[in-house]
């Protein structure tokens, strides 16, 4: 399939494709080509259309856009637009849909016309494109490329990719003020929040608060903030006593000024002992008096009167939600929702809540003063979860860990990782952090953990609910499922290579050097995974380690790292690669020569 697509490396520069549809053909589709009825939808991020006669919603799992009539709340069209779609913008002229879709790493531009929906092509981005924000005069989108560290700008009236902007790393969500001309970008391997001036199309500043997991953003009417909720880690290790203090990982909802720089301001979400587990929706009420915030991982829509939030600056917010908020259900109050409520946007007159239900396959319209569901919109899906889908609801479900603080997603971040270093205490010993491992390919590549002393992946299943979330041993059927669910996980594509998966001409000649005596890498690092299943001393190891040595990591998709070696030392390969883990330390004989480096990265970035 990727064959079609002609592609692009940030290093070559980037060549952009229109409209050469692979999965998305020109041409009316939708009710013309159905989707089967019986695959999970999965809606992660929906929009409704000014008139809100329509509301879309993008299906991750199935790769679709659906069209809903809010009229009868009956789907009238379904259209596949690339591999896990993660979010969807409507023109300002209400005439057009762009869809991100992260594994296919196109963008998808959709007509719509009168309870239809046409293809008109796709420019393909490659590096996992999310959120998307459209400039007011409709003229261009901007689009975070999670592993290309850029939002991309797309001309809209030419399809092309127009310019690339550096933002930080692993951008994720973005919001635009209303004058088109700030942006704020979720940068989440940097820890907060860049803010652009479209303009000069430069980062003016990066407000970093160690920020993890920084979801959907929504910029106050009057431009001045920009509103997110996100998760910390305090740098404590896992114990029942730091976890219920809230000094592990915490939830928050914090704005940014965007007439900055300035210091991010925040609150905390989680009342004692009943926790708040992955906040990823947000949304302003039009009149600014309400902010909801659909909470993932504890299934719930987070409701907060605006006006007269305790926002605090870096001395707060405290460990745990302010104590008078728990106290007046006008201020603060929890709408169970079920599920995997993912993105949530208000209605025009500020009544309603429209939620995209991710393992429910539905929308749910949630009336905020009644503080109920009112309607549900099934986007189809199978009647029974499968395995791996049973093994995905409790994959992202807080309510598996202590208190409900965090889900194994919370860490893996949608299987992949946080880039954090952590002490789960899995190697015996206190204060030793390592880098949350990606589950990317992870039941292809025995031995586990970084040290390598777990065979048994069924074992780690439950070490990773009984000791990582502080729960009872689960019972034999949640680890099945857990496993059928982790056997699912893989990298997507990899953007460095040729559109038909070929290597460069320096990729090939890195392969042989790769290969070779002096740099002895395949020797650890063998195919296909690119490990060999051995424990090796590298050079790297701790005074008091229990475990000695490291596994080598699987390099598949280690161009999608932030930080690494086990304890996130580097944060680049080229550092690894020049520095710590340079050939000439692990092998031993003599150093490469830069060409010869340079190529041994073009190839080790194209795994
Ligand atoms: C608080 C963060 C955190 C949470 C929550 C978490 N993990 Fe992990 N996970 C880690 C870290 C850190 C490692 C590396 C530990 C080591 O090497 O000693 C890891 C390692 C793993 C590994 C081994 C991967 C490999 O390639 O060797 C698996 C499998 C895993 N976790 C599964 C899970 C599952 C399933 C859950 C939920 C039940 C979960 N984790 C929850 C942080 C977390
Ligand atoms: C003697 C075995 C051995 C050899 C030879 C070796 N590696 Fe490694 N590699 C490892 C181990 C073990 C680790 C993990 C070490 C740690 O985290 O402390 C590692 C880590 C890495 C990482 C970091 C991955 C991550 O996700 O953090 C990269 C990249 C890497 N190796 C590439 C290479 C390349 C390229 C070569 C050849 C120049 C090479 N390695 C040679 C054993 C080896």
């Amino acid at each position: 399939m990727r064959a079609v697509l002609v592609s692009l490396g940030l290093v070559a520069g980037m060549t952009v494709v229109l409209g050469v549809g692979v999965r998305c053909q020109s041409g009316p589709v939708g009710a013309a080509e159905p989707v089967s009825a019986e695959r999970d939808r999965s809606p992660v991020d929906l929009v409704l259309s000014a008139d809100e006669r329509w509301l879309l919603t993008a299906n991750q799992t199935a790769g679709t856009v659906s069209l809903v009539d809010l009229s009868t709340g009956k789907v009238v069209a379904e259209v596949p637009c690339g591999d896990r779609p993660s979010a969807l913008a409507l023109t300002p002229d209400q005439r057009h849909v762009l869809v991100s879709a992260t594994y296919s790493g196109e963008l998808t531009i959709l007509a719509l016309e009168e309870g239809r929906l046409r293809s008109e092509g796709r420019v393909y981005l490659g590096f996992e494109p999310r959120g998307i924000a459209v400039s007011p005069d409709g003229q261009r989108a901007y689009v975070a490329l999670t592993s290309g560290h850029v939002v991309a700008v797309v001309d809209l009236r030419a399809r092309h990719l127009a310019d690339r902007i550096e933002v930080g790393r692993w951008p994720r969500y973005l919001a635009l003020t209303a004058d088109g001309r700030r942006l704020a970008v979720g940068v989440n391997g940097d820890g907060g929040v860049a803010v652009v001036d479209t303009q000069s199309r430069q980062r003016l500043y990066l407000e970093d608060f160690s920020g993890l997991n920084l979801g959907q953003m929504y910029v106050s009417a009057n431009s001045r903030y920009v509103y997110f909720p996100w998760m910390v880690y305090r740098h404590n290790p896992i114990t029942p006593g730091n976890i219920r203090l809230g000094w592990v990982l915490a939830s928050r909802i914090a704005r940014v000024r965007l007439d900055g720089p300035a210091r991010r301001e925040a609150i905390a979400l989680d009342p004692p002992g009943q926790a708040v587990a992955d906040p990823h929706g947000l949304a302003l009420s039009p009149d600014e008096q309400w902010l909801v915030c659909a909470a993932s991982g504890t299934h719930e829509l987070l409701v907060y009167k605006l006006p007269g939030l305790p926002f605090q600056d870096y001395g707060g917010p405290g460990d745990h939600i302010h104590p008078d908020l728990l106290k007046d259900r006008q201020r603060f109050d929890r709408i169970p929702l079920g599920g995997r409520p993912m993105a949530a946007r208000f209605s025009r007159d500020g009544r309603h809540v429209f939620v995209a239900n991710y393992l429910l396959n539905a929308v749910q319209v949630v009336d905020v003063p009644g503080r109920r569901i009112v309607r549900t919109i099934d986007l189809g899906g199978p009647p029974e979860p499968s395995l791996a889908r049973r093994g995905e609801a409790i994959f992202y479900d807080g309510q598996r860990s202590l208190d409900q603080w965090y889900s194994c997603h919370s860490c893996h971040y949608e299987g992949h990782t946080n880039a954090v270093a952590m002490d789960t205490r899995n190697d015996g010993r206190n204060g030793n952090f390592k880098v949350v491992l990606s589950l990317r390919n992870v039941v292809h590549t025995p031995p586990w953990t970084w040290h390598g002393w777990q065979r048994d992946f069924a074992a780690a299943m439950r070490k990773s609910l009984t000791d990582t979330m502080q729960m009872p041993e689960p019972r034999p059927e949640d680890v099945e499922a857990l496993t059928a669910f982790l056997a699912t996980l893989t990298p997507p594509p990899n953007p460095y290579r040729r559109p038909d998966g070929s290597l460069s001409e320096a990729a090939r000649r890195g392969e042989v050097i790769f290969h070779s005596e002096k740099a002895g890498c395949a020797r650890c690092h063998p195919g296909p995974y690119f490990t060999d299943g051995k424990v090796h001393n590298v050079f790297t190891n701790e005074p008091g380690d229990v475990y000695k040595g490291y596994n080598p990591p699987s390099l598949i998709g280690s161009y999608d790292r932030v930080r690494y070696l086990h304890d996130g030392r580097c944060r680049s390969l080229e550092e690894c690669l020049k520095g710590p883990h340079n050939p000439a330390k692990v092998t031993n004989r003599g150093e490469l020569t830069d060409a010869e480096m340079n190529d041994l990265l073009e190839y080790v970035r194209s795994l």
